[in-house]
């Protein structure tokens, strides 16, 4: 994770962003905090990126890289603006001693990509259409060695996989069908007959954007009847309150890059 400290609404690179609303940082860092005191909480270790000035999207820590099996798959980032977040990524990688593979195509990490360990042996999902560009699933496959599934995206206001699917446990996914193509949508429903199906409504709050442990969904306090059908699906929602990060584009997943031994 990245502290927002330096967060701003400077640019607008997705259609949440608006340049001429106001941003609280001192609000933005206070959610923040209260999401990685839960993750702490519910017994996960959080490494901490230096934030840096200049780079206000930095806090959306998930779009430096993809990482699996303990290798990573580098980013490189689509907008300008960004760019520079990928070296402060791989810089944090090569210190921490993890296999880390360079990218040569346009992909924004696990924003754009998703990790199932146990479907079909090891599946990942791979989002195109606004940021991540296809050639960079191929790139992903040969540098992960674990099957790649594209997935086209088609809506503007879930320009990211990660606004539109989650995974919620080794075998399972969450997602929004509207936010696919068709065929897309048909390769998912072939793939997970048993997906949690989220509307226009709970995918407008950002419950997509979740983090799961397998047992307890940490997702957006807004999207509180995603919450309803995980719970009935036997999972314990919790709830974050991130309405600042909301501004920005993203919410709890976008946050937190998960690394993956
Ligand atoms: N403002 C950022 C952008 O548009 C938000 C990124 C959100 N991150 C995510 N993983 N979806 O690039």
């Amino acid at each position: 994770m990245c502290s927002p400290e330096y967060f701003a609404v400077e640019y607008a690179i997705n259609p949440w962003m608006d340049v001429t609303t106001p941003v609280d940082r001192d609000l933005a860092v206070k959610q923040w905090d209260r999401l990685r005191e839960t993750l702490v909480g519910l017994g996960h270790e959080v490494h901490l990126l230096t934030a840096e000035q200049g780079l206000p999207d930095m806090v959306y820590a998930a779009n430096g890289g993809f990482v699996v099996d303990g290798t990573v798959y580098g980013a490189r980032f689509k907008h300008e603006q960004r760019a520079a977040e990928a070296a402060a990524h791989h810089a944090f990688y090569e210190a921490q001693g993890w296999r880390f593979i360079a990218p040569s195509e346009t992909n924004e990490g696990e924003g754009d990509f998703a990790y199932v360990p146990e479907a079909h042996g090891g599946l990942i999902l791979a989002g195109h259409g606004f940021r991540t560009e296809i050639p960079a699933h191929a790139e992903a496959q040969e540098a992960l060695g674990r099957p790649v599934v594209s997935l086209r995206l088609i809506d503007p206001r879930f320009y990211h996989l990660d606004v539109a699917l989650a995974a919620i446990d080794d075998t399972n996914v969450v997602y929004f069908p509207g936010a696919f193509s068709a065929a897309s949508q048909r390769v998912l429903t072939q793939l997970f007959p048993d997906a949690v199906i989220a509307d226009d409504e709970d995918a407008m709050a950002f419950g997509l954007n979740l983090v799961s442990d397998g047992a307890n969904v940490v997702l957006n306090s807004e999207a509180t009847r995603l919450a309803g059908k995980l719970k009935a699906a036997g999972y314990t929602p919790v709830p974050v309150e991130l309405a600042e990060l909301k501004k920005g584009g993203g919410s709890v997943k976008c946050c937190i890059a998960e690394l993956r031994h």
